[in-house]
């Protein structure tokens, strides 16, 4: 099967706070953008690699990334992972992977494409929730608590998401904009989705802590 990695990278990482937008902050030595494709290549999938980046930043993604196809995003996450889908022609099996989590383990790209492959139309990386989670209702002072929630049957979800190319493509077609990941959209069309163990190591940078974390990990 053909594989294509869809990599959205034009956020601009507001609740980051960087200067740059956050796929082009510095990890280690190199971008946050470059650490994940790297990621993605040494997973070993033999993947066609598309990366989605803001508007002002594709004539550096070229040089940063030579040999990897580049387009530019949107201002929604599912906007950017359109324009990726309309670069992937050919890929019969899609992964679609957050620049933001340039620290996920070649297995978990591994699960994601046995699992697609073995049958399934979508497939997430899921891991168990280890906090104890209270539902909350807005007060004056302070929030209080309206119930405590089992976190048994919940699992916390990462990427890549794996698709069949007609799963991704119909999860696509009539996105209402609210999706926080594409599984989402996948299950509002009565599309199954398949959870395989993710890594710890998959999460995701949002916040300073977790870029601090990032860092700490590959010096
Ligand atoms: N993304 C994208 N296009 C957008 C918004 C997000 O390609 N319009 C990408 C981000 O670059 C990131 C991934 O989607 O790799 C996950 O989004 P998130 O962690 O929310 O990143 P940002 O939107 O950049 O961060 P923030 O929400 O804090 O601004
Ligand atoms: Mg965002």
């Amino acid at each position: 099967a053909r594989v294509a990695v869809i990599v959205p990278a034009a956020g601009s990482g507001v609740r980051l706070g960087e200067d740059s937008p956050k796929a082009f902050v510095d990890l280690g030595g190199s971008t946050i953008l470059e650490r994940c494709v790297s990621g993605i290549i040494d997973a070993g999938i033999d993947a066609f690699v598309v990366v989605v980046v803001p508007a002002g930043l594709i004539a550096r993604t070229r040089q940063l990334l030579p040999g990897v196809t580049v387009v530019e995003g949107g201002a929604h996450r599912s906007e950017s992972v359109r324009a990726g889908l309309e670069a992937c022609a050919g890929a019969d099996v899609i992964l679609v992977h957050d620049a933001a989590r340039p620290l996920t383990p070649p297995e978990v790209f591994g699960r994601v494409v046995d699992a697609v492959l073995a049958g399934h139309e979508a497939v997430v990386p899921g891991l168990p929730v280890v906090d104890t989670l209270k539902r909350v209702l807005p007060g004056a002072d302070a929030e209080s608590v309206a119930e405590t929630v089992d976190r048994e049957p919940l699992r916390a979800v990462a990427t890549p998401q794996g698709f069949t190319r007609a799963a991704l493509l119909r999860a696509h077609a009539d996105d209402a904009g609210l999706a926080t990941d594409d599984a989402g959209l996948a299950e509002r069309c009565g599309i199954e989705v398949a959870v395989v163990p993710g890594d710890p190591l998959g999460f995701k940078i949002t916040t300073q802590w977790d870029l601090r974390i990032a860092r700490m990990l590959v010096s």
